[in-house]
Order: structure tokens, then sequence, then C-alpha cells
């Protein structure tokens, strides 16, 4: 089994499902609380692992209870927690979440510790970078380190996978380095101007990005499905139909599933029916990491 080696944010999620979400300025009451562990890239992690991947994670989190349940959860996992760092700088990072009748939600995220992770970091880990097959990476750290961290695996020779969640900008020289992008529409727009409603504007903006280097782009569409196209190839992949109760890291399962299908060497059309596949179960269940599935639940 390639290992698969995850960098990215960990959060304490704070969950409110509420029947719908308030205007501004507005207060409502909500329903049920729940406290979750989340981040991106912990949810992205822990959703690889669930599945059988043999993964690493690096991230920063505070010397706090949050962040010791954090790591705590990660060893339990399976997960190589050598390069899961500390800091007395910031505390573990945060995320509010409001979770609507429809199972849409709303999320700000105080990032704490996540926004000290540095490319020095980076360069401690160099053992689980020359050990890693393939890198699995997101928005919710600091841009440099980011950036840094694709080129460096790049340039070690592994694939590294960008979700670029939650969206912002990276240099046009970073995407050269990329292997795979796989943003949602809203974030496809923001990358390259273009509003994705359907196929045709899925594979403009998937042209977008494979005209800036990329290898490989998926689109996730939600209930749409998911949209992949490269230089050579282009699929659409429906989405199962479940009854959605919490959406709340649904992209982050289908990009850790998507992982350990390409890591087992699957071709495009099986990786994203079973990243597909990953992320409806995920949108049945309530929380981030909470609602990931094992390999028997597929
Ligand atoms: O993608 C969902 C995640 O976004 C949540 O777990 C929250 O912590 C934020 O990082």
């Amino acid at each position: 089994m390639p290992n698969i080696l995850v960098i990215g944010s960990s959060n304490t999620d704070m969950v409110v499902k509420t029947e719908r979400f308030p205007q501004a300025g507005e207060t409502i009451l909500g329903g049920e609380f729940f406290m979750f562990p989340g981040g991106k890239g912990a949810n992205q992690a822990v959703a690889a692992a669930r599945l059988g991947g043999k993964v690493t994670f690096i991230c920063k989190v505070g010397q706090d209870v949050f962040g010791e349940q954090a790591i705590e959860g990660f060893k339990k996992e399976g997960i190589a927690t050598n390069f899961c760092l500390t800091t007395k700088a910031a505390a573990s990072g945060v995320a509010l979440i409001t979770v609507n009748a429809e199972g849409e939600n709303e999320i700000v995220v105080a990032s704490g510790a996540n926004n000290q992770l540095t490319e020095a970091d980076l360069d401690a880990a160099e053992a689980a970078f020359a050990a890693a097959d393939l890198l699995l990476i997101q928005l919710e750290t600091p841009i440099p380190t980011v950036e840094y961290a694709i080129t460096k695996g790049a340039q070690m020779g592994k694939k590294v996978i960008l979700n670029p969640a939650p969206a912002q900008n990276i240099s046009q020289e970073t995407y050269q380095h990329l292997f795979l992008i796989t943003p949602n529409e809203t974030e496809a727009e923001l990358l390259t101007g273009i509003k994705v409603e359907d196929d045709a504007t899925a594979a403009q903006a998937a042209d977008a990005l494979l005209a800036k280097g990329v290898q490989h782009v998926i689109l996730t569409l939600g209930a749409k499905g998911a949209y992949y196209k490269s230089a050579t190839q282009e699929l659409h992949v429906p989405a199962q139909k479940v009854k959605a109760i919490d959406t709340t890291a649904a992209g982050d399962v289908f990009n850790g599933a998507l992982t350990v299908a390409l890591a087992e060497g699957e071709d495009w059309l099986a990786a994203i029916q079973f990243a597909a596949k990953a992320a409806a179960i995920s949108v049945t269940r309530m929380g981030a990491q909470a609602s990931a599935p094992l390999r028997s639940d597929l």
C-alpha cells in the first residue's frame, strides 16, 4: 500500500442544527449542539485512513485540550502523528458551524495554531515527504506554506493533489507542480472566473486550470456529481441519491477516498466512483470526521 501524506488543518467543530440560517443581525433559536473533530486536513486524513490508506498527517495544534484530543483521535485512526506539531503561540483551530434542515452548512474558522504551520516545519518533516507517494493538501494553512509543500513534494517526484478549499488564489508557478486539483463550483469560479453551471462551463473551467499547468482536474458538483478532465480524457460521474442530513466534510471525504483509490492504482472512473460513494455516505451522517465511512460501509 503506497504512503499518503496529508498536510493541513485540524479544528474542533462546534455545530448547531437549525431550521434555517439567521440573517445578518438576527438571533434565532437553533436545535441540538454537537462538538466534533474537524478541519479540512484532518478530515481528509481520517477519511483516507478509514478506507485503508496508509496515512501520515502534518498539522499544528495548540497546547490545549482540543489539540490533545485531536491528536489522540488521529492515533486511534491509525494515522502516523510524528509530525503533528504543537505550539504555545496560538490556540487549536476552532470552526463554528450551523447546519440547516436541508443539511447545508455555514462555517467560520478561527484558524489559530493552523496559521503557525511554517515552511521550516515542512523541512523538519523531510522523512515524511521522502516516504510519501501521494501528497494531499488544502488551503486552510498559510498559503506560503501550502505553496512550499506543493513545490517540495513535486520536486521530490511525488504526485501532489490540491483541494483548493477554502477558496483562495495560489501562485501561477504552483499550479505547474500539481498532479490534480479538486475544486468545487465556487472554488473553480474564484480560481478561473468561470461560473460552473453545467458540463459545458465545467469543461471551460477545467480547461482554464489545465492551461495553468495542472495535469488533471476534478470539479466536485455536489448533488450533480463530479466532472473530470485532462488533456486526453473527460468524464462526468453522477452522485448517488441520498437524503442529506449534514453535508459538512463531504468534499473532504471525497478527497480522502479519491486519494486512497488513486494510491491503489484505480483508473479515474473507478477512483471517482469510489470517492463519490464515500462522500454520499458521509452526508447521511452528522459531523465531519464522524461522518467518514469505513471500507466495509462502502
Ligand atoms: O470541510 C469541513 C471542515 O471545514 C470542518 O470540519 C471545519 O473544521 C472546516 O475546516
